[in-house]
């Protein structure tokens, strides 16, 4: 049988014609022996109708058919009766009426409903087992088609603007100083390693030094990290370079990008520019580098309120350099005692003492804490953290940097309360992007009493900032930019260091890492520098982590067409598994199983 038609193709344009549509047993129903069948492929599903009169033997064979076997039918195109219209598909007014049936393959009953709600109620560890089944659902197939447009979309806007796509070694070096890698072992060469690419970092800035001025590419990158929901150890990314711009041209750059791929997939037009914010603003008034701007709940800071509190905790916190942060949940203070604890634990696993609060209930401030405010300062209070009826007020005392994480978090699960309450309305395509800038190019790591790339070596210091590189690393900015959507980087790049002494002086002087190691590990880069390397800048930004939230969902599994489990395996393939001493041999490795 020739397919003549997909299941989404047939209208009352074909009444009369013959047509023969392949695909799978959707479901099937006897009404007072009519059989239905739906049949759906890759487009939609059109129905498929027979009384027993016409064809008794056919109509016994449809009726006995399992569900999500493969069949091709043949027959006429008619209008289907009055009233039995199904005006939510395009090929509702019709129906095809059997008069051959191909048998493929006869389906075993399905773990799981195939339909989207069904299979959104079972265990995901079900549903990766058994992904081509899972795929099959609707919402499934359309998360596939959403991830397919969107980087359809971004090539071809890459390729108008002259932008090449080049591919980097995903067997690359190991550079241990970022996440952890994956080891690939050398048979050829006895105890060496390659790594899996991390990001195409390197060789991005090296195709600038070789001339190739604007380069992307949909690349595939490996980190060995602690999975979540927005995380998998294997990932893509849109990576871009570019040489001669300065950071206004990679903002508008990505603003073209991403404006067109929200009109290509969802037909909506996003204002551009957008806004931006310093990194210490976003701090101080969401808590976190990546702030989710669909509400306000904003952090505030009491440090002078309380400078000479008669609150030991909240006095003695200023006096050692801390600050003391608050924030007003408006309306929560129905929160319950287990909320509270939730609350709690929070602020303790990230490192408070306690988690001071005043409930405002009956026109009474309900706190043990309030007994230690004067007048004023409950009047200060009052008004910058416009206290009213029914809010709860959560503080914060510690130094600012754990302050902000404290009440950042405890800011998204206050909005998570509210809106659960009906009290806070949070849309999932409610856009809101944001540049993060002037982060500091890097941060003091108190364990390893030393500093670290907040971003990675290669950024590239705000030049008025520069002179303090050697006196204090702390105060210069990087020419870094996150940015940010909805609570979630997408993405993040910088302009880049193209000299090659300040890049050894950023490696030797402010990293401290030994002059022999810079060598070995970026001793062809720095060569590379030397031989005329242009101005340069570039991004990346998760296609996965795009994708998830151009398809309204928070898992970048949903996505991914095969991805790990938060354990790093494939439920499907059964993977990672042992291998034999043959092949272990082979690659004169001995492995060590803990106990
Ligand atoms: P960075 O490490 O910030 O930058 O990564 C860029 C973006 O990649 C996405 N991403 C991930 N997505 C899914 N799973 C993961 N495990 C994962 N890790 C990162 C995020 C992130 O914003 N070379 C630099 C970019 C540059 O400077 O040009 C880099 O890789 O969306
Ligand atoms: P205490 O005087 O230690 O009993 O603390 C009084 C209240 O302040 C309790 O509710 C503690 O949970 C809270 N608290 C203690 N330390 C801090 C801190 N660093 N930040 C915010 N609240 C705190």
């Amino acid at each position: 049988m020739h397919r003549t038609h997909h299941c989404a193709q047939l209208t009352t344009a074909d009444l009369g014609a013959t047509a023969s549509l392949l695909g799978w047993v959707d479901t099937i129903r006897d009404q007072g022996g009519i059989i239905f069948v739906d049949l759906r492929d890759r487009k939609g599903v059109t129905q498929i109708q027979l009384e027993p009169h016409d064809n008794a033997q056919l109509a016994e064979q449809l009726k006995h058919l399992k569900p999500e076997s493969v069949i091709g039918v043949t027959g006429k195109v008619v209008r289907r009766p009055a009233g039995t219209e199904n005006k939510s598909l395009p090929t509702g007014e019709v129906e095809v009426n059997a008069a051959s049936l191909e048998i493929h393959n006869i389906s075993d009953t399905p773990p799981f409903p195939l339909d989207d709600a069904g299979g959104d109620k079972v265990n995901e560890d079900l549903r990766l087992t058994f992904r081509y089944l899972d795929l099959r659902r609707p919402k499934m197939r359309k998360n596939l088609q959403v991830r397919h447009r969107a980087t359809k979309s971004i090539r071809d806007y890459f390729d108008s603007q002259e932008f090449i796509e080049v591919e980097t070694p995903a067997l690359f070096k190991s550079t241990p100083e970022g996440a952890r890698e994956y080891l690939v072992p050398s048979r050829i060469h006895p105890g060496q390693f390659y790594a899996l690419s991390q990001s195409p970092q390197q060789f991005k800035q090296i195709l600038m030094v070789a001339g190739v001025e604007r380069y992307f590419q949909v690349a595939r990158c490996f980190r060995d990290e602690d999975l979540r929901a927005d995380r998998q150890m294997e990932f893509t990314q849109i990576d871009v370079e570019a040489s001669f711009v300065t950071r206004e041209d990679i903002y508008a750059l990505f603003e073209g990008m991403l404006k067109k791929v929200w009109k290509d997939v969802l037909g909506i037009d996003i204002p551009t520019p957008f806004p931006r914010m310093a990194f210490v603003d976003a701090m101080n008034r969401y808590g976190v580098d990546k702030p989710d701007m669909r509400f306000g709940l904003e952090l505030v800071d009491l440090s002078e309120t309380f400078r000479n509190s008669a609150f030991k905790v909240f006095q003695q916190t200023v006096a050692g350099g801390g600050v003391i942060k608050a924030l007003n949940a408006k309306g929560l203070s129905d929160i319950t005692q287990g909320e509270l604890k939730n609350f709690e634990d929070i602020a303790k696993s990230l490192g408070a003492k306690g988690l001071a609060f005043i409930k405002v209930e009956g026109g009474e401030w309900k706190s043990p804490i309030v007994k230690f405010f004067t007048d004023a300062e409950k009047a200060e209070l009052t008004a910058k953290l416009n206290i009213g009826e029914g809010d709860i007020i959560f503080f914060a005392a510690a130094p600012w940097e754990k302050a902000c994480a404290i009440l950042g978090r405890l800011r998204l699960e206050s909005a998570a309360l509210l809106q659960k309450r009906g009290k806070l309305t949070i849309r999932a395509d409610d856009w809101k992007f944001l540049w993060v800038i002037d982060f500091p190019l890097m941060s003091y790591d108190e364990e390893r009493q030393g500093y670290a790339a907040t971003h990675h070596p290669f950024t590239a210091p705000v030049p008025e900032d520069a002179a303090f590189l050697d006196s204090d690393p702390k105060k210069v900015r990087g020419q870094h930019y996150d940015v940010v959507l909805n609570g979630m980087e997408l993405g993040g790049g910088s302009i880049r260091i193209h000299q090659p002494a300040l890049q050894k002086k950023v490696f030797e002087d402010v990293l401290k890492i030994p002059q022999d190691v810079v060598e070995s590990r970026f001793g062809y880069m720095l060569k590379a520098f030397t031989y005329g390397a242009p101005p340069h800048g570039g991004i990346a930004f998760g296609l996965d982590r795009m994708v998830a939230l151009l398809c309204g969902t928070t898992s970048i599994r949903d996505v991914i067409a095969f991805p790990k489990t938060q354990k790093g395996q494939c439920l499907m393939t059964q993977s990672p598994t042992a291998v034999t001493p043959k092949q272990l041999k082979e690659l004169h490795i001995a492995t060590v199983i803990p106990e």
